[in-house]
């Protein structure tokens, strides 16, 4: 079978499962399948699949029609513009967190030290590492994404390190700068995920509580030994989170704001400590 074939029957198959944007996961797939890049596809449309490719193909698509997220399938996602690796261990990074980036390169430029707290495949800790010039340290319940986000850092060269631990309870020191994307799902919404989340992504990094803002009302205390006087704490929320998010800022708190995202949403809570 030719890749032209390939591509067309992928394209099919998806499109009668009813899975998302069917050509272009196709494309990933296939391209997965060879271990080459997307140019080679239309290059070398008469290419052959070998057996051995023909076989991987085959397996992707029949897993992402079984609802498996095409970043399980591959084991990248891009972040901000670098390629991260994930597995199932970790939340697939999104791109609104990418708002948590900006805002925190906007309020503190010069930070030399960061902490992540629930870094996950460590798309934040990396990433301002690397933007800032940085040193990160990012924290995890689940050891397995403690390996993730350390095969992430040694890939794309970030100084960083990373702790398995509740919230920031193994921590010492002080930062300017303390990032984190918290589970902020309520528990009764779990349930009216797509089942692509739901049945794929760990419920650790997704489950928030009963109100989806337990964490971050545990997280604002436990940060305020970490923080320099002046540092700044900043948090992605979820679209109901925003009043009990803001809530839990307490009076040693200042300049505590919300920024929306490209979709209106409220999706980054911020405040300064103290100072
Ligand atoms: C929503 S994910 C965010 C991952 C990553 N920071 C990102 O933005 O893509 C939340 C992360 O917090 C971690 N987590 C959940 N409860 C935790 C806790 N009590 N202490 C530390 N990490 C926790 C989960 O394992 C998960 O990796």
């Amino acid at each position: 079978m030719t890749l032209r074939t390939a591509l067309r029957q992928g394209t099919e198959i998806l499109t009668q499962a009813g899975v998302f944007e069917p050509r272009l996961t196709a494309e990933v797939l296939l391209c997965h399948a060879l271990r080459r890049e997307k140019v080679y596809l239309y290059s070398h449309p008469e290419h052959e699949l070998s057996t051995v490719e023909w076989i991987h193909y085959g397996r992707y698509l029949h897993e992402r029609m079984g609802g498996k997220p095409t970043q399980y399938i591959t084991r990248v996602q891009e972040f901000y513009g670098r390629e991260f690796g994930v597995s199932p261990a970790v939340l697939i990074p999104r791109p609104e967190t990418e708002h948590v980036v900006e805002e925190a390169l906007r309020v503190a430029p010069g930070a030399r030290r960061v902490l992540d707290i629930g870094t996950g495949s460590g798309a934040l800790a990396v990433t301002l590492a690397l933007e800032l010039g940085a040193w990160a340290v990012g924290t995890d319940l689940s050891f397995e994404a403690v390996g993730v986000a350390r095969r992430n850092a040694a890939k794309l060269g970030a100084r960083a390190e990373f702790v398995q631990c509740d919230l920031a309870a193994a921590v010492g020191g002080r930062f300017p700068l303390i990032v984190s994307n918290p589970p902020y799902i309520p528990a009764r919404e779990m349930g009216t995920l797509q089942h692509e989340v739901r049945d794929h992504e760990p419920h650790l990094a997704l489950l928030g509580g009963e109100a989806g803002t337990e964490i971050y009302e545990r997280i604002v205390p436990q940060v305020e030994r970490l923080l320099e006087p002046g540092g700044w704490l900043v948090f992605e929320i979820g679209y109901q989170g925003e009043a009990r998010v803001r809530a839990a800022f307490g009076e040693r708190w200042k300049e505590v704001r919300t920024v929306r995202d490209l979709a209106g949403w409220p999706r980054v809570v911020l405040g300064r400590f103290g100072g």
